[in-house]
C-alpha cells in the first residue's frame, strides 16, 4: 500500500462529495440563443449548421416561445437580408421598418421579458459583404461609426435591452454610447465584441447570412489569432468607452483568451462558440463519433470554467433542455 496522505480522489467518492465540490456549472440563464431571420416565409434549414435555421417572423416567435419555457430569457437577432436590400452604404441597417427592427417589437409584445440583442455591423446589409464602408477597397473606419451609430439607435427605439457591436472598428463603443445617450436610451446596454478574431470557424455563419467578404478578408478589423495582449489593449478601450458587457469570439479555441480577459476586468464576460465549432460537434455527433449530450454540456462548461459569465450558442435549447432534465 502506498502512504499517501493526499488522495484527491476521496473528493471524487461520490455523486454528492463530487457535486458538493464543484467549481464551475451551467444554468440556462447564462446562455444567449442567437437566431437568424429572414423575410420570406416559414424557415429556411441551413445547411452547415444542423438544427438551425432561417426563420421568419412567424417562426421565430415560435422558436422564441418554446426557448422560453425550456427556461431562456435572451436572444439575439441576425438578418439574412435579400440581395437587392444590400448597398454599398448599408442603408437598410438603419431602415425603421425592416427585418430587425420589426422582429425586435415583436418579440417585445409577445416575451416582455426576454432580453433582445442586436448585432451591430454592417456586413449582413453590405453589397461588399463587409462589416463597414468601403472606400477604394479599404474599410473605413469613422464613417463606419457614424452609420453604426444609425443602426443601433435604429434598434433601441425598436425596442432593444442591448446591442452587440460586432464589426471591430475602432471607437465604436464610445460612439455608440454617445448616440444612445443623446437620444435618451440610456438603459441601452452595450455588449462590446471586445476580442474578436478573424477566425475560420465563422464559415457557416456566412453561409447562414449569405454574408461572405465578396473580396479580400477580414483582419484589417479582426484580430489575428496568434495575439492574447492585444486582446488586454481593445479590452481597456472597451472599459474605457462604457462597454457594459465585453465579449470574446470563438469561444472553445480561445480559452486562454476569456481565463485573461475574465482576470483584467470586473465587468461581466461574454464568450461566443461560434458557427464552426457548432458545425464541427454537430458534424462528428452525427457521425456517431462523440456523444453529443455529454460533449454540448462539456464544451460549454469549459468556456464556463475559463471566466466566461455568459454564453451565446447555437445549442442554448438543447443545453436547456439537458440542464433540465439531468441523466
Ligand atoms: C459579423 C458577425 C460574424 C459573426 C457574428 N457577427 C461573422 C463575421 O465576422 O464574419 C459570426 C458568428 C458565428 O460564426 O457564429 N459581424
Amino acid at each position: 500500500m502506498l502512504h499517501l496522505r493526499n488522495r484527491p480522489r476521496r473528493n471524487r467518492k461520490s455523486a454528492a462529495v463530487r457535486a458538493m465540490h464543484s467549481e464551475t456549472w451551467l444554468d440556462a440563464r447564462h446562455l444567449v440563443l442567437p437566431l437568424f431571420i429572414h423575410a420570406g416565409h416559414g424557415s429556411e434549414p441551413i445547411q452547415s449548421m444542423p438544427g438551425c435555421a432561417r426563420l421568419s417572423i412567424d417562426a421565430m416567435l415560435q422558436e422564441l416561445g418554446a426557448a422560453h419555457k425550456e427556461g431562456l430569457r435572451a436572444v439575439i437577432l441576425f438578418p439574412k437580408i435579400s440581395e437587392s436590400l444590400k448597398s454599398s452604404s448599408g442603408a437598410e441597417a438603419y431602415n425603421p421598418a425592416g427585418l430587425v427592427p420589426m422582429a425586435i417589437r415583436q418579440i417585445k409584445v409577445y416575451f416582455p421579458d426576454m432580453v433582445v440583442m442586436t448585432d451591430v455591423a454592417l456586413d449582413p446589409y453590405s453589397s461588399d459583404g463587409h462589416d463597414g464602408i468601403v472606400r477604394d477597397g479599404e474599410v473605413v473606419n469613422d464613417e463606419t461609426v457614424q452609420v453604426l451609430c444609425e443602426q443601433a439607435l435604429c434598434q433601441a427605439e425598436a425596442g432593444a435591452d442591448v446591442v452587440a457591436p460586432s464589426d471591430m472598428m475602432d471607437g465604436r463603443v464610445g460612439a455608440l454610447r454617445d448616440a444612445l445617450d443623446g437620444a435618451g436610451y440610456t438603459n441601452v446596454s452595450i455588449l462590446a465584441y471586445t476580442a474578436k478574431y478573424a477566425s475560420a470557424f465563422y464559415g457557416p455563419f456566412r453561409d447562414a447570412l449569405d454574408s461572405a467578404p465578396k473580396f479580400g478578408d477580414k483582419k484589417t478589423y479582426q484580430m489575428d489569432p496568434g495575439n492574447a495582449r492585444e486582446a488586454l489593449r481593445e479590452l481597456a478601450l472597451d472599459v474605457a468607452e462604457g462597454a457594459d458587457m465585453v465579449m470574446v469570439k470563438p469561444a472553445g479555441p480561445y480559452l486562454d483568451i476569456i481565463a485573461s480577459v475574465r482576470a483584467h476586468t470586473t465587468l461581466p464576460v461574454a464568450a461566443y462558440q461560434v458557427s464552426g465549432e457548432y458545425a464541427m460537434i454537430k458534424a462528428a455527433c452525427a457521425n456517431g463519433w462523440l456523444d453529443e449530450r455529454q460533449v454540448v454540456l462539456e464544451s460549454l462548461l469549459a468556456i464556463r470554467r475559463a471566466g466566461a459569465d455568459v454564453i451565446l450558442t447555437y445549442f442554448a435549447r438543447q443545453a436547456a433542455r439537458w440542464l433540465a432534465a439531468p441523466a
